[in-house]
């Protein structure tokens, strides 16, 4: 029954592979997964289409305007998790770039974007039985997750990881590149004023950076089902 199931939290840092762990736990355990970096990448889409952000500045009162219409949801694709849809668009290749990336931080920090978003975020998990990754889930948008997580890697790891998978897509990036934009979102994220990136005070934390995909996953399906035995 329903009443047997959680709401799972898993926070981090950019490329910690947190993505990843979560949508394979979540296919796992029959859970619905979302990413919530996802719907911090389409806003920022929207606006870059639209020269409201460009180059890391933002025009805020013209992007807060807009929030209403920004509309963001996710669709299942069978045998490959979901994607993003931005306005009813697949937009799922396109927030991967490294514009959008070079310009998100800049998005998240505006309290009402935030605000907007955490909203969103709450109703997803309104069922439970729900698997969300980000930065704020187990301090901000759940912090009454029954699990919670907190992962971390080195930069440079994760920084190596992002650029083979940009190579992977065949976009066009240099390490350095990769590992400049990974500190400076680092940077960003751990100091904004609101819901600042950090480990919340009852999260469970891992370091990836010598695990398998399929370590990982077996320590999470390992804690989740200690967590549910105690429940
Ligand atoms: O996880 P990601 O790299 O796709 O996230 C993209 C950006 O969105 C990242 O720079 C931080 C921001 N973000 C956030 O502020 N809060 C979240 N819950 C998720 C992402």
């Amino acid at each position: 029954s329903s009443d047997n199931k959680i709401i799972i939290a898993i926070d981090g840092y950019s490329s910690s592979g947190k993505s990843s762990m979560a949508r394979a736990l979540a296919s796992s355990i029959g859970y619905r997964y979302v990413d919530s970096g996802a719907m911090y990448r389409a806003v920022t889409l929207w606006g870059l289409r639209r020269g409201i952000v460009s180059d890391g500045t933002v025009d805020e009162e013209a992007l807060i305007a807009a929030l209403p219409d920004i509309a963001i949801d996710f669709q299942p694709i069978p045998g490959e998790g979901q994607h993003t849809l931005l306005c009813g668009e697949d937009v799922e290749s396109e927030i991967r770039s490294l514009r959008v990336s070079d310009n998100v931080s800049q998005v998240a920090v505006i309290p009402a974007v935030r605000h907007h978003l955490v909203a969103l975020q709450q109703q997803f998990g309104r069922e439970k039985g729900i698997v969300m990754d980000g930065r704020d889930i187990g301090t901000t948008v759940f912090p009454d997750a029954e699990m919670k997580v907190f992962v971390d890697a080195s930069a440079e790891t994760r920084a190596h990881r992002r650029f083979l998978e940009l190579q992977q897509k065949g976009m066009e990036a240099t390490y350095e590149d990769v590992l400049a934009n990974v500190k400076q979102r680092d940077h960003i994220d751990t100091t904004r004023a609101e819901s600042p990136l950090t480990k919340a005070s009852d999260a469970i934390s891992l370091d990836n950076s010598d695990m398998t995909i399929a370590e990982q996953n077996e320590w999470l399906i390992e804690l989740y089902n200690r967590i549910l035995a105690a429940k």
